[in-house]
Parts: structure tokens; sequence; C-alpha cells
């Protein structure tokens, strides 16, 4: 039997890289139990752990930024940068194929390490393919993003549930009519999402939803 086709377009070296860290992230999360605890002790666990976006979820995120020509993007939730590299990637082919000009992923994350170690997964990727097309804001991404956030073709919600609607609703000022959103783990986290989802599913807001059957659902919604 033949292996699904991966829709990304990149040297070896970054997809072997994609393989390499897909695999420690899935290896971190099937060690890790149900948490427990407290918010701050969850912090505590997570400052070591990937928490990647899976691999398949990542090439539609691709697929997708490829699809709607997205240049700028936001990552609500970055950890280790795995899924910015496809988001990366796919802004700087859009680029390329369209005639040249601007584009950017930003990027969000909290804990410096991880910010640190985010950066050095990117240098390995290139500056050329990955780096240079991502604008990394550390720090508690609800003030990061309150300020040059341009105008946005997707965004990205992979983040602790309490961030997530607040998140959307700095960003949506800035999310052009048609602008995709999608949200990781929307079936298994439903009820940890449930004000981010009602308020994506409320005719009033003014988006289309569709539940991708994704291993713990994907949320797609369009803001028209
Ligand atoms: C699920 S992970 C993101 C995974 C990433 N999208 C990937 O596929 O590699 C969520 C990250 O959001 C970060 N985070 C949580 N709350 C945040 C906040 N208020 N501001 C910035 N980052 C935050 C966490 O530290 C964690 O690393």
């Amino acid at each position: 039997m033949s292996s699904p086709p991966n829709p990304v377009v990149a040297p070896s070296h970054i997809l072997a890289l994609l393989d390499r860290l897909h695999k420690e992230s899935t290896t971190q999360e099937a060690a890790l139990g149900t948490y427990l605890g407290t918010p701050d002790g969850f912090d505590d666990l997570m400052r070591d752990k990937f928490i990647a976006l899976d691999q398949d979820k990542c090439q539609f995120v691709y697929q997708l930024a490829r699809a709607t020509g997205a240049r700028n993007v936001a990552e609500v939730g970055t950890s280790f940068g795995v899924s910015t590299i496809y988001l990366a990637l796919a802004v700087g082919s859009n680029i390329k194929t369209s005639g040249g000009g601007e584009g950017t992923v930003i990027a969000t994350e909290k804990e410096a390490t991880k910010a640190e170690k985010a950066r050095r997964y990117w240098k390995e990727a290139g500056e050329e393919l990955v780096t240079r097309h991502v604008d990394l804001r550390e720090g508690d991404l609800l003030e990061t993003l309150k300020e040059n956030v341009p105008i946005l073709d997707l965004v990205l919600i992979d983040i602790w549930a309490p961030v997530a609607l607040p998140a959307l609703k700095l960003l949506e000022p800035k999310m052009r009519s048609g602008a995709v959103v999608l949200v990781d783990n929307s079936i298994s986290s439903a009820a940890r999402y449930a004000e981010l989802l009602a308020h994506l599913r409320s005719p009033a807001n003014g988006y289309t939803n569709l539940t991708l059957p994704y291993s713990k659902g994907l949320e797609m919604s369009i803001k028209l």
C-alpha cells in the first residue's frame, strides 16, 4: 500500500526535521496522563513538552494556507514551533507564487525556554524558508497581540482554553472577510472550549463552521 501523500513542499532536511519533532511530541504525549492539578502546575508540567499539532492536522493547515494564498497568519500558541514551520513554509510559497511582497506568521509563546527552543528549530529549518517569515512575540499573547497585527488571512488557535476566546476577540478586528479560524481539539476539548465554540457558532458573529473529523477534532470556521 502506498503511503498517504504529503502536500508539504520543502527540502528533505525540513521534512526530516518535521518527522523527528512530531515523533518526539507524540512520544511525550503518550507518556502524559490526565492532569488533575492547578493551572500553575499545568504550566510547569508543559514547559518541556511539545504538545504539537498532530502531523496530519499540520499538513491540512499547510494545504489550506496554500489553497487560500494566506500571507498573514496568527498562531495562537507556538510552543516549540512545529506548526509554525508549516505555516512559514506555506506563507513563503504563497509569496513566491504570487509575485513577491510581504507576509508573516505571527507566533506567540509566553514561556521563554519554549520560545528559545522554537527559534533553534526554525534555525535548523533555515532562514530563507522559515525564520524570515516568522515574527515571534514572546510573552502573554493577550498583550503581545494588541499591536502591530496586519490584516489576517488565517488564525490557528492551539492554546490553553481560558485564553482562546479572549485571543480570538483581540484578533477579530484584524481578520479579513473570508479569513479562516482553526481550533484544535474541538471535539475532545469541546467542554473546555465551550465559550469559544459558542462564539464561533452564534449566527450573530458571522462565521460558518465545520468540525473536521481529525482525531480529537479540528474546527474550521470562516469569518464572513
Ligand atoms: C498546544 S501548545 C502550541 C503547540 C504548537 N501550535 C505546535 O503545533 O507546535 C500551546 C502553547 O501556548 C502557550 N501559551 C499558553 N498561554 C499563553 C499565553 N497567554 N500567551 C502566550 N502563549 C501561551 C503554552 O506555553 C504552550 O506552549
